[in-house]
């Protein structure tokens, strides 16, 4: 799991910089110039590289300075952010913190120069420090050695230490939440096992009192679950449905619910994916990872607010006994579905978790799945789509996007699309024509969500990078975190 980095707040003035005790010190420049303020000291040096084209006021231009007369810390990276927005200040900030990790320093203070810092930004820093340490090990013993950096200080004025330690400590619930799923997306399928996930679940238990509970395949027959175990029948790697609960309110108080898919392994099934890239169908547990991951962060922060998480998991296998296309299920909905694509599981697995949620009478359902393809062709890799057909839940939640760094996008939802999902032999089949596949998904799952808000967020294009930096990003644990936090009352 991730290494422990400590962050904190040190109050001083922008002209007292060079006096600051720090291995490192990261100096973003927010203004058009250098500000007025600054220590003259780092003034004049940075103004002289300035007039030698050394340093531009541009966002991704830096420089590095060692053992500047005057200056205590040794070292000094002038970060320029080319604007004073949030977004802005933490690209400048990942950017140094991605230079300086390599060179000897174990503690560097992060000084805004030009700009006012507030909660936001304290919290960037954090989820930024974070995300330039984070490396995979747990299968790699040869990885390389973890980076020295260990300590982390955000320079500020008195006047603004309370929110910037606000901040840091909500950055740090959620780069803990973040890294938490991070480890679980990258576990491969024979490590990360439904199994496994209902481990880690029982232990996040444990470690921050949550109540968790573990449903096995016969528990779930008797739920009538018909959805989700068609799915699990082709594995003999046995179902786990985990329900996982923080109490933070009254009992009285209806419950946040996040419900997450957990395919630890999607091949397709009979309907068999292509051998490329089938490696990374091993992140199809991805929304049930950020399910734990909020529910960490959450549980960190301690806000007033019921929260609970449903993880349905099993895997997806071609198999003599696997699902076939053309087979009618019945869900706990009862509601029969025609399986015409047995690649469509998502979908199968949720719907029955869905229904499931109704039993705790929710004030608000969000599921977090890395459903569709389809998702990844029209959002690409930036943009979560969100779907909704409630305007008010759509925009907290795209409220949550924006102050979280963690951006989404409202897609449609209209019926029309819904057409071809209909079926001659059930109620609803999981799959219709190519065209708009995101959002027959997302109408598809719509069908179990009469009883609630509602809102679905597809991750399949944002929950894993792909290429040189393959792995899990941890997202969107930042976005549901931050709509989590607004939902108290
Ligand atoms: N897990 C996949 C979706 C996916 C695809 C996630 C690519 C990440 C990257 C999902 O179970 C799936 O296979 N969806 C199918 C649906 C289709 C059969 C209607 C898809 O997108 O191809
Ligand atoms: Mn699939
Ligand atoms: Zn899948």
């Amino acid at each position: 799991m991730g290494r422990i980095m400590d962050f904190r707040h040190q109050i001083s003035l922008p002209g007292n910089l060079s006096s600051l005790p720090a291995d490192a010190l990261l100096l973003v420049l927010a203004g058009e110039a250098i500000d007025a303020s600054l220590d003259t000291k780092l003034a004049s040096a940075l103004n002289d590289a300035l007039a030698e084209g050394d340093l531009k006021l541009k966002a991704g231009r830096s420089l590095y300075l060692h053992r500047l007369a005057g200056v205590k810390a040794p070292r000094v990276l002038a970060s320029a952010s080319g604007g004073t927005g949030v977004k802005a200040f933490k690209a400048a900030v990942l950017h140094g913190l991605n230079q300086l990790k390599g060179l000897g320093a174990q503690h560097v203070a992060v000084a805004l120069v030009g700009g006012e810092l507030d909660d936001q930004h304290a919290e960037a820093v954090v989820t930024a420090a974070a995300d330039a340490t984070y490396l995979y090990r747990h299968t790699k013993p040869s990885a390389p050695a973890a980076s020295s950096l260990n300590k982390v200080t955000l320079v500020c004025s008195k006047g603004q230490a309370k929110s910037v330690q606000a901040g840091l400590l909500r950055g740090q619930a959620i780069s803990a939440g973040v890294t938490l799923a991070r480890e679980c997306a990258n576990r491969p399928g024979n490590h990360c096992t439904p199994s496994y996930l209902a481990d880690q679940a029982k232990k996040l238990g444990k470690s921050h009192q949550l109540k968790v509970e573990v449903l096995d395949r016969k528990d779930v027959e008797k739920l009538g679950m018909g959805s989700f175990l068609a799915v699990a029948q082709g594995s003999s790697e046995p179902l786990r449905f985990i329900v996982a609960r923080y109490d933070g309110a009254p009992k009285t108080q209806a419950p946040v619910v996040l419900v997450g898919k957990g395919i630890t392994f999607d091949t397709g099934g009979i309907s068999i994916k292509p051998a490329a890239e089938m490696d990374e169908m091993k992140y199809d547990m991805g929304g049930a990872a950020s399910v734990l991951g909020t529910l960490r962060a959450i549980a960190e922060l301690k806000p007033k607010i019921n929260l609970i998480g449903i993880i349905p998991s099993c895997e997806n296998m071609p198999d003599g006994r696997a699902i076939k296309p053309g087979d009618v299920v019945t869900s706990m909905s009862g509601q029969t579905i025609e399986i015409l694509n047995t690649d469509a599981e998502g979908r199968l697995i949720l719907c029955d978790a869905l229904t499931y949620a109704e039993r705790f009478k929710p004030a608000v359902v969000v599921d977090i799945a890395t459903l569709t393809g389809a998702c990844v062709v029209a959002l690409g890799h930036h943009n979560s789509g969100l779907f909704s057909p409630d305007d008010a839940l759509a925009a907290e939640l795209l409220a949550a996007s924006q102050s979280s760094l963690d951006p989404a996008w409202r897609m449609p939802l209209d019926d029309e699309y819904a057409e071809g999902i209909k079926s001659n032999f059930a109620d609803v089949a999981n799959v219709g024509s190519r065209a708009g596949g995101a959002i027959t998904a997302a109408l598809f799952l719509k069908r179990f969500t009469s009883k609630y808000r509602w809102a679905h967020l597809d991750v399949a294009g944002t929950a894993w990078k792909s290429g040189a930096a393959k792995g899990s990003t941890g997202r969107p644990v930042p976005l549901l975190t931050h709509f989590v936090l607004s939902q108290v009352r």
